[in-house]
């Protein structure tokens, strides 16, 4: 078909400002956490609790660099807040589907922000008597933080920007994207 737009045409890329993380910066990290996983949590069996929808990307490509025996879950929730600001309420859309009682758990997550939403997710599973909580983030924004958190593993350090791509989106859009990136200003307007 003469006027049919070739793949790399990609309106999703034509949005994109800048690459902040590259596609190879980014498996190269996941892969170096996957074998620091393994060896931490080795002859643990370790629940590793995806936080939807950012972390789907990360979760997929995390696990398979993982050598040890685990298992995975997923938990959605739904920070109320003024749209660009998480307000620290926050709703649970879906719970994990088994008892963490006992079990080591890693949350993973897509990125870290004020940190609102994994303060609440960290106390909500805490009280579920899980044998330890450790947290795994691909993404941290510390210049932004307004609880204190210990976070365990991070993959990258951020500026105080918005990003999307590799799992996280703007208006649900660009989380196919395999890097991250900033979107151009008028993408917002
Ligand atoms: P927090 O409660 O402020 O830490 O917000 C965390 C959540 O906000 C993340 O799980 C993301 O869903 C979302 N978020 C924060 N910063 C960004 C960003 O730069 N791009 C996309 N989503 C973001
Ligand atoms: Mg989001």
């Amino acid at each position: 078909m003469e006027n049919r737009r070739r793949a790399h045409d990609s309106p999703l890329v034509e949005d994109v400002a800048e690459v902040l993380i590259t596609e190879a910066c980014l498996q190269q990290r996941v892969r170096e956490l996957g074998a620091q996983l393994s060896e931490d949590y080795y002859d643990m069996n370790p629940l590793l609790v995806c936080v939807l929808k950012g972390g789907y990307l990360f979760l997929a490509d995390l696990t398979r660099q993982l050598t040890i025996r685990h298992a995975i879950d997923f938990m959605a929730v739904s920070s109320y807040g003024d749209g660009t600001r998480s307000s620290g309420v926050v709703r649970i859309l879906k719970d994990l589907d088994a008892d963490i009682g006992g079990r080591h758990v890693l949350v993973v997550e897509d990125i870290i922000d004020t940190g609102h939403t994994l303060a609440y997710l960290l106390e909500n599973l805490h009280s579920r008597q899980p044998a330890s909580v450790r947290v795994c983030t691909l993404l941290s924004k510390p210049d932004r933080r307004e609880v204190e958190l210990a976070i365990d593993y991070v993959g990258f350090e951020v500026p105080d920007e918005f990003v999307v791509g590799y799992g996280l989106d703007y208006a649900e859009g660009y989380r196919n994207l395999p890097f991250i990136g900033v979107l151009k200003p008028e993408v917002y307007s």
